[in-house]
């Protein structure tokens, strides 16, 4: 039977409907079972509606951790949840909740990845998907992709470049997961095929 995933998103969303095309399409076997949104205001949530998502709108920890048990929830994925989740609830849900971070981690965590990178002046930023750990940012990475910044560069072109990492990326990695097929040693992720 397929697993069930849930997505929590604070935005606009555009990782969540990449990975729900993938789940429709069948390529990604799971069944999008929430989207957990703790902004009545984001536009992920007629996203959501509009495939016929589950939306919970909540921001209460303990009720949203109630639903992911009552769900059966296997794997979290967070896609510009903008809560930073307590110690508690990464620990119940131990090596079971994937971020997405603009940025080759550990360079620009934080909330402006992209802008951070673009302002620095590096050559080269990128896309990391990792494990949730009990600091921001930091657990063990599954996977990564660089995106080159050139001199012309805007904030908004960036961004764009960096999101249509993140659409292939993301699924990419859930898959992964899925499949069982990685496995961690420390901090380091073995990846088997
Ligand atoms: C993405 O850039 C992701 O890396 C960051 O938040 C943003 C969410 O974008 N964590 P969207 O809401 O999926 O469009």
């Amino acid at each position: 039977m397929n697993k069930n995933i849930a997505v929590f998103a604070s935005g606009r969303g555009s990782n969540f409907l990449a990975i729900a095309k993938e789940i429709k399409k069948g390529r990604l076997k799971c069944r999008l079972a929430l989207l957990v949104c703790d902004n009545p205001e984001a536009a992920v949530i007629s996203k959501a509606k509009n495939m016929g998502i589950k939306v919970i709108l909540e921001s209460n920890e303990a009720k949203i951790a109630g639903y992911i048990k009552k769900e059966k929830v296997h794997l979290i994925i967070l896609a510009g949840f903008m809560r930073v989740l307590s110690k508690e609830f990464i620990r119940k849900h131990k090596n079971r909740i994937i971020n997405i971070h603009p940025s080759l981690l550990p360079s620009f965590k934080g909330r402006q990845g992209i802008k951070d990178a673009l302002d620095y002046g590096v050559r080269i930023t990128g896309v990391t998907v990792h494990f949730v750990d009990e600091l921001i940012d930091h657990g063990p990475i599954i996977l990564q992709e660089a995106v080159k910044i050139d001199m012309f560069d805007t904030i908004r072109s960036l961004e764009e470049k960096i999101h249509q990492i993140e659409h292939g990326i993301y699924p990419k990695a859930i898959k992964l997961f899925l499949d069982g097929k990685l496995s961690l040693k420390g901090r380091r992720i073995r990846i088997s095929h």
